[in-house]
């Protein structure tokens, strides 16, 4: 396969990908380049992309079946708009994984940057492989196995709470999605590479151990996700474009730019059952 993207590594996750532009009607080789870019590094950042959001939506089915929010499907189908501003500050600075509380979360992630803060208002990405990878191979072995419980609830409750419509929001995400218990370890189902799989927004508990030693084991294996060393950060332009695997990297919007705007568009691509 000729070789026409570049990809420069940025830290021990993420690339930056030049020599493409995404609004050209892209061969299938150009889509396994950047398939395999994404495979290698976990995050990739495209910029000065021209993108519409039906262009970003279409780009993202080139990698598999459009994922819909269901907590946001009310008002946004394929193309999510991300927006906060004076009124709505930003509330995603949290490290995590996506909707971990369904039985197949979602795989990949298109963030696309159209307004962004005159400073401030980063993405930070930290890579679940090496988070696992840097733990003693003892303690490896003991996590192998676990299973954790996740629910969305865990983290829509307090957002349902606020909504007018809330209470019949909880009550369908209490029928239609029930916690449910995912691998703590994760082997990539393309990789086989294995990762912590466990999150602050939708992991619950270590399932067969009590409250004390499931809170204090959840809690040191978060801090090792958030380890700086396994973290990559990107500076957004309008234009820029971040792909990410949802299945092996948590992802933290830094907020420090209240009170101004930032308004952001993302498609999102369906995953697979967690094993
Ligand atoms: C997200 O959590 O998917 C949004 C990340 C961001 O806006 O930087």
């Amino acid at each position: 396969m000729g070789k026409s993207l570049r990809f420069e590594r940025v830290a021990v996750l993420g690339a930056e990908v030049t020599g493409i532009d995404l609004t050209d009607d892209l061969s299938n080789e150009l889509i396994a380049e950047i398939d395999e870019g994404l495979l290698e590094h976990r995050v990739l950042f495209f910029r000065d992309q021209d993108l519409s959001g039906d262009q970003l939506v279409a780009l993202s089915r080139r990698f598999g079946e459009s994922f819909v929010q269901p907590a946001l499907a009310d008002r946004f189908q394929e193309l999510l708009i991300i927006e906060t501003n004076k009124n709505r500050p930003p509330y995603l600075n949290t490290f995590h994984q996506d909707m971990t509380g369904l039985p197949e979360p979602p795989g990949l992630h298109f963030l696309h940057a159209l307004v962004v803060p005159e400073g401030g208002g980063d993405t930070m990405w930290s890579c679940n492989y090496a988070a696992y990878e840097g733990l003693s191979e003892r303690f490896q072995s003991m996590l192998d196995g676990m299973t954790c419980t996740h629910s969305l609830l865990k983290y829509y409750a307090r957002i349902f709470a606020r909504w007018e419509n809330g209470e019949q929001k909880k009550k369908e995400f209490e029928e239609r999605f029930p916690p449910i218990s995912h691998p703590l370890v994760r082997a990539h189902p393309r990789t086989g590479r294995k990762s912590l799989f466990i999150n602050r927004f939708f992991t619950d508990r270590i399932d067969g151990l009590n409250a004390d030693e499931s809170d204090a084991l959840l809690e040191f294996l978060l801090r090792q996700i958030e380890r700086p060393e396994f973290c990559v950060r990107l500076r957004w332009r309008v234009g820029t474009l971040a792909i990410w695997d949802n299945r092996c990297t948590s992802h933290y919007a830094v907020a420090d730019y209240f009170p101004q705007r930032r308004k952001m568009q993302r498609a999102s691509v369906e995953g697979e059952r967690v094993s």
